[in-house]
């Protein structure tokens, strides 16, 4: 298959940034590739909503920055913060203007709920299912383009650069080019190539690494150990951000279901096994303060409890309002037997976005031509060391923007490449064991939550390494001798992934943001991204 765009995941950064190259060139082929059903992404799963400055009365973008600046803790560049802030406004009324619905109040005005670490009330959402709103108005507006093409249960298994052209690549070579993608299609266990001239990659985060995540099963982080295996640079990787809330239901497998922070926006209290509204005794802010500080005050309390869990308490919020703004929270806590008017919600943190990943510049281009990326695959220097809520939706509709611009500036002096070779698949057999993969998966999420989670130290960071060695050692056999399948692939890119985290912990030596290492209590007084 050869095309003019080729975009990898059907997510907010993926379909925005393919509505906008389909419309200015509507002669030019855009094709979107997603591993699942084409709404299966995190963003579908988004709940508290997307920030942006709309009551200017009150608010205003410097608040905002200022906002994301304090979150990020030294590590933002201000540039993009600026960047964001201002031009994420006119990006949230195109997806409006594109059919998505946000709340209003009786009077016509947006209904703005608030998060942790926000100053004012910024937050647009519908209901508490904004991501599934987004989706369903972005899928719509995709069917009205006949020039994009989206092709689902597809899995993209590796960016084609000179190296498949029998060049040695490494990351000192100056020009390294991306030529397309090789792709394995699901259904009929084909693989093929995409060859492209420009490529978007959206694939979105990596909470699959750990045991207990908000993402869903998407999130491997294929497009960072893809981009990774390619020589592109990746940033930031240790910034793993920890929901401090996700439902505790004990025995459950997979997802962990999200209580948004709008919930503590609204009035909800967290409150440890004695009832104490522990939040007061961490920080001023008690529990609107930002998520890395909320997060690890959970996990203390948990700690120093003894308990898998603490409470949030919404018994004293107002029924009908709960009900109107968070519907499926509602409903899903009683299918689970817990009135939340009657009794208090249990919860603990779970992994929820990778603020780090493949480094872009300010137009979302990588360190490698013709390759962009955006939303939460890329690191574009908004989060620093830890994203402030509901930025993420925000910076991705942004970055899609930019790239698109990018892109559009450079299309037609791009030519499609040739004699890009097929897949070499020799030497591979099918799996025998699915166990050996299954098995392996397990006790990287196990190595990932004991060893890397929201507290780590030293001897923890190098055991999760030496364990990672071996896993990565045992798979690159396997791999080596099997045919592709998405599991397979899978385990190999969130191998990749963890051990971008772990080595990007072990370089960082202080605690700053999301990153806290006991060995390192406090901060250097040198800021520096972690660059691999
Ligand atoms: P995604 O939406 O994750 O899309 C990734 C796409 O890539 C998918 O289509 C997937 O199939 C595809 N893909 C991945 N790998 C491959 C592959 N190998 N081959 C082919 N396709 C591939 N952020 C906010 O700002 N506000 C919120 O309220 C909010 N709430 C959240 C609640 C939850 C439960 C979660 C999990 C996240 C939340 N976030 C929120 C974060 C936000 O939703 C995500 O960061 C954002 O949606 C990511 O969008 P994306 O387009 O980058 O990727
Ligand atoms: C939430 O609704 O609490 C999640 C918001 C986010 O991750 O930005």
């Amino acid at each position: 298959m050869e095309t003019d765009f080729l975009v990898i995941g059907s997510g907010i950064a993926g379909l925005t940034y393919s509505l906008k190259i389909a419309e200015k060139f509507p002669d030019k082929k855009v094709v979107i590739i997603t591993k699942a059903e084409s709404d299966e992404t995190n963003t579908k799963y988004a709940q508290g909503g997307v920030a942006g400055v709309q009551d200017f009365s009150i608010d205003s973008f410097s608040k905002h920055i200022e906002d994301t600046l304090i979150a990020g803790d030294g590590l933002c560049n201000p540039e993009v913060v600026d960047i964001v802030v201002r031009e994420g406004v006119q990006r949230i009324n195109e997806i409006i203007e594109w059919g998505t619905r946000f709340d209003k109040d009786p009077s016509g005005d947006y209904m703005l709920g608030k998060e942790g670490g926000h100053s004012e009330n910024r937050i647009l959402h519908h209901k508490d299912i904004t991501g599934k709103e987004i989706e369903r108005a972005l899928l719509q507006k995709i069917k009205s383009l006949p020039n994009i093409e989206l092709i689902t249960h597809c899995f993209v298994l590796d960016i084609i650069t000179q190296h498949h052209l029998g060049y040695l690549v490494t990351k000192s070579t100056p020009d390294i080019k991306c030529y397309g993608v090789y792709i394995l299609n699901t259904i009929n266990n084909k693989i093929d190539k995409v060859i492209s001239k420009i490529t978007l990659m959206a694939t979105g985060g990596n909470g699959q690494v750990y045991r207990s995540t908000t993402n869903p099963a998407i999130a491997t982080g294929d497009g960072v150990a893809m981009a990774y295996r390619a020589k592109s640079r990746i940033e930031n990787m240790e910034f793993i951000q920890f929901h401090p809330t996700a439902l505790y239901e004990p025995g459950a497998k997979g997802q962990s279901f999200l209580i948004t922070e709008a919930v503590r926006g609204d009035g909800a209290i967290l409150r440890n096994e004695k009832g104490e509204a522990f939040m007061k005794r961490y920080d001023e802010r008690e529990d609107l303060a930002p998520r890395d500080i909320v997060a690890r005050a959970i996990d203390n309390e948990m700690k120093i409890n003894g308990t898998e869990f603490v409470y949030l308490d919404c018994r004293q919020m107002n029924k009908e309002k709960f009900i109107e703004h968070f519907p499926n929270i509602y409903a899903k806590c009683l299918s689970v037997g817990i009135d939340v008017f009657k009794n208090m919600i249990p919860v603990s943190p779970a992994a929820h976005y990778s603020c780090g990943g493949i480094k872009t510049n300010i137009w979302g281009e990588t360190s490698i031509k013709n390759l962009f990326a955006a939303g939460e695959c890329a690191s574009t220097g908004l989060h620093g060391a830890n994203r402030l809520a509901s930025n993420s939706l925000l910076e991705a509709m942004v970055f899609a923007h930019r790239s698109f611009i990018c892109s559009a500036e450079i299309i037609d002096t791009l030519s499609l490449p040739t004699g890009i070779p097929d897949w070499n698949a020799e030497g591979t057999k099918a799996a025998t064991e699915m166990i050996l993969i299954t098995q392996s998966i397990k006790e990287l999420k196990q190595i990932m939550s004991d060893y890397v989670g929201i507290v780590r130290n030293n001897k923890r960071l190098s055991r999760a390494s030496r364990r990672l060695d071996l896993l990565h050692e045992e798979t690159e056999r396997l791999y080596q001798h099997t045919e592709v399948s998405p599991a397979l692939c899978e385990l190999r890119n969130m191998i990749t992934v963890a051990y971008l985290i772990v080595k990007s912990a072990e370089f960082r030596k202080e605690s700053r943001g999301l990153h806290f290492n006991t060995d390192y209590p406090g901060k250097s007084s040198i800021l520096q991204n972690t660059i691999l």
